[in-house]
């Protein structure tokens, strides 16, 4: 794994847009993993602000997201599908049919993970961005995770719900469960970036970078992918 120091949240921004313009510039018709959180909102920032600076475009590109609530419908402000309207699709040229978020009120949601994972597979991503949780999931894919995991209904550890508490009006808001894309699925993509920032994600890079490779800590299975990235702040990569 590649890892890239940068200065600070906007450094981290900067750099991954980056990758993501020269990626689309590359291949008009890419296939970006994209990710929700707090974490990719300022690259997204960057993306709309590039588009509207130098036009570029987004028409052929096609996206498919980690993961979305069980339970949260595209009009719910805190679904995964309403975030990637809100901070990015609405302001770029990218066709809704080609975006991709799994349906979290999906009257079948075991059919709907296997449709997803016969996406992903099919799809082929490109480039999947990545932000990791304070216990070192990636997606939602929780500590116990076997690393041969594809699309699945996940149930939410406390740690994470409250985690994510501070976006609803209280926890008990927080949905219970999840459909992720799987830790396999996630490393079928042929290029990974990982982004963290701030102290809160000191603990998780740590792990990560001097912990073994073991599904307790499901980030550390993107040691077993040649081509990942880690761009991580210095208040992120303190205790590296
Ligand atoms: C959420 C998402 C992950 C995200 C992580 C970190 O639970 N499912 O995809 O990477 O938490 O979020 P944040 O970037 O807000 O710290």
């Amino acid at each position: 794994m590649k890892v890239v120091a940068v200065r600070d949240y906007q450094e981290m921004s900067d750099l991954a847009a980056k990758y993501i313009i020269q990626q689309v510039k590359k291949k008009p018709s890419s296939v970006l993993g994209l990710a929700t959180g707090s974490t990719p909102k300022g690259t997204y920032q960057k993306l709309i602000e590039d588009a509207e600076k130098n036009g570029t475009s987004y028409a052929q590109v096609r996206t498919i997201n980690l993961d979305e609530y069980v339970g949260l419908g595209q009009d719910h402000p805190q679904s995964y599908r309403y975030f990637m309207k809100a901070n990015l699709f609405n302001h770029i040229d990218i066709l809704k049919k080609n975006t991709y978020v799994p349906n979290g009120k999906a009257f079948n949601l075991d059919e709907e993970c296997q449709c997803y994972e016969q996406l992903v597979r099919s799809i082929g991503v490109d480039l999947q961005l990545l932000g990791i949780g304070v216990n070192g999931h990636i997606g939602f894919n929780e500590p116990g995770t076997p690393f041969h995991s594809s699309t699945h209904i996940v149930k939410l550890a406390d740690s994470t719900r409250k985690a994510n508490s501070r976006f609803f009006e209280t926890v008990e808001e927080v949905p219970k469960s999840a459909i992720t894309m799987g830790i396999d699925s996630i490393l079928q993509s042929k290029e990974i970036v990982l982004l963290a920032s701030g102290s809160k994600k000191a603990d998780a890079l740590q792990k990560l970078v001097s912990g073994k490779t073991e599904d307790k800590f499901p980030a550390s299975a993107l040691k077993l992918h040649p081509n990942v990235t880690l761009i991580a702040d210095y208040e992120a990569l303190a205790k590296v």
